[in-house]
């Protein structure tokens, strides 16, 4: 067991792999914690030749002795983890003595999802094409200091109360403006006292229990879910998650001292992809990035929507690299890439003759942006059977060089097939100080 902890942040528009990630890590920390997001979240990890899929619970439930945490920053759907959890129950997975929910996460309630349908229904062709999981309205309650949160659900009468002043407050107007049902506050109190009564045994002060596990010095591993162009502030606004995905979401998600972050990897997909509408400069709409949807499987593990798929931006890694301060590089589903003859890299972006080494924050700029592609050699082999970058075609390894100079950091680990085995661990690799040694030595 390791002694510090480790951040695994998204690096991209989300669906990097942070699952495969942060399961191969979780058994040498005795927490793993997601400090934003709510169940928009999709989490694969594959092994015994099994594919899980997880929305709300950290990607460490699979593993003894580690408990899964979920902070005050993050949402939660009780219908949605209800599910969750009885799924994993139902595959022996001792969830009860693994997960602890924050009494402070903000609570999605039913309204929040029809909201966020409605919403996007209106927006029409301007829509974000969002989950339809609530996120927006949710994380909008909060701020607006009209949400609930898990430990409110003990007591029905104030949870009753609660709703009353929303619907007060506009939200009676706002639901029959979109012609939606108004719910009545007495039956959803009812509804949301049932969830109690299952949600109460994982339900506990998490802050408390971060702040013994860093004053005992036992490692805690922090799952961000989506990714940081998706995230609210520094992402491809309007076209965001409405949470901080960034690292620096972390000490404020989960109420502990940006000191105790720690070590940060970012996860990024050996090329690029998005799901939902919004900028992507490197989107490939012909048959590179049709090839990269089938051999990638690149379809929402929450939705099941086709992923748009392109090359990798180097800008944008970048900008991730600063944004999250990283340490390293996870760089996923390399395999997908094996084949190709050519593959590029976005080194720059071109907007009416100007060059930009960063995003740009008006959207209109993206419709005349121009990626400024370097072309490479490509390499037949998926990579698939490799365990040491030596080994790895000339070609290849080539392209994984280029990929960390122009993002500004070193490679941490290599995905080279979904599952847990198949993965490089590089000599020198940070992620050997955190109980991951060197692959294939
Ligand atoms: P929301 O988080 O459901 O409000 O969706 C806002 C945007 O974030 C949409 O473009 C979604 O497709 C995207 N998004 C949210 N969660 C994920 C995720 O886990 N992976 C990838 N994209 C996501």
């Amino acid at each position: 067991m390791t002694t510090e902890n480790l951040a695994v942040v998204g690096a991209q528009w989300g669906d990097e792999g942070k699952g495969k990630v942060v399961d191969l890590l979780a058994p040498n920390f005795s927490i793993v914690a997601r400090f934003q997001g709510g169940p928009n979240a999709g989490h694969t990890v594959v092994f015994d030749g099994d594919s899980h899929a997880l929305h709300h619970i950290p990607s460490g439930i699979f593993h003894e002795g580690v408990k899964s945490v979920v902070g005050p920053g993050a949402l939660v759907d009780p219908i949605k983890i209800l599910e969750e959890i009885r799924g994993l129950a139902a595959q022996g997975v001792p969830v009860k003595d693994r997960l602890r929910l924050s009494d402070r996460i903000h609570v999605i309630m039913p309204y929040h999802r029809t909201l966020d349908g409605a919403f996007e229904a209106r927006l029409k062709d301007a829509a974000i094409g969002t989950t339809k999981r609530g996120i927006g309205p949710a994380y909008s309650a909060k701020m607006q200091r009209r949400g609930i949160r898990l430990g409110d659900l003990e007591h029905s009468g104030d949870v009753r109360e609660i709703l009353e002043r929303v619907l007060a407050c506009g939200l009676r107007e706002e639901l029959e403006l979109l012609g939606e049902e108004v719910f009545d506050p007495e039956d959803m109190a009812r509804l949301t006292a049932e969830w109690w009564e299952q949600l109460a045994p994982y339900c506990c002060n998490t802050t408390a229990l971060l702040h013994e596990a860093i004053a005992e010095k036992k490692p805690i591993l922090f799952e961000g879910a989506q990714g940081s162009l998706l995230d609210v502030d520094h992402g491809s606004f309007p076209f965001v998650t409405s949470s901080s995905t960034v690292a620096g979401g972390i000490p404020a998600g989960l109420g502990i001292p940006p000191k105790a972050v720690g070590t940060v990897v970012g996860v990024v997909k050996a090329y690029l992809t998005r799901v939902g509408a919004g900028p992507f400069p490197t989107e490939d709409h012909g048959a590179i990035g049709d090839r990269l949807r089938d051999v990638g499987h690149e379809f929402g593990t929450t939705t099941g929507r086709p992923r748009r798929c392109g090359f990798f931006d180097a800008v944008a890694a970048r900008y991730a690299v600063r944004l999250n301060g990283l340490d390293a590089l996870a760089i996923t589903k390399f395999d997908v890439l094996g084949g190709l003859d050519k593959v590029k890299i976005a080194v720059s972006y071109d907007v009416d003759g100007e060059r930009l080494d960063y995003p740009p924050s008006r959207l209109a700029s993206y419709e005349r942006l121009v990626p400024v592609f370097e072309e490479h050699e490509g390499w037949e082999s998926s990579c698939r059977e490799f365990r040491r970058m030596e080994d790895l075609p000339k070609a290849a390894r080539a392209y994984i060089d280029r990929v960390c100079e122009l993002s500004e950091c070193s490679v941490g680990l290599l995905g080279v097939g979904p599952d847990r085995r198949e993965t490089i661990v590089p000599r020198g690799s940070v992620l050997e100080g955190f109980g991951c040694p060197a692959t294939g030595q």
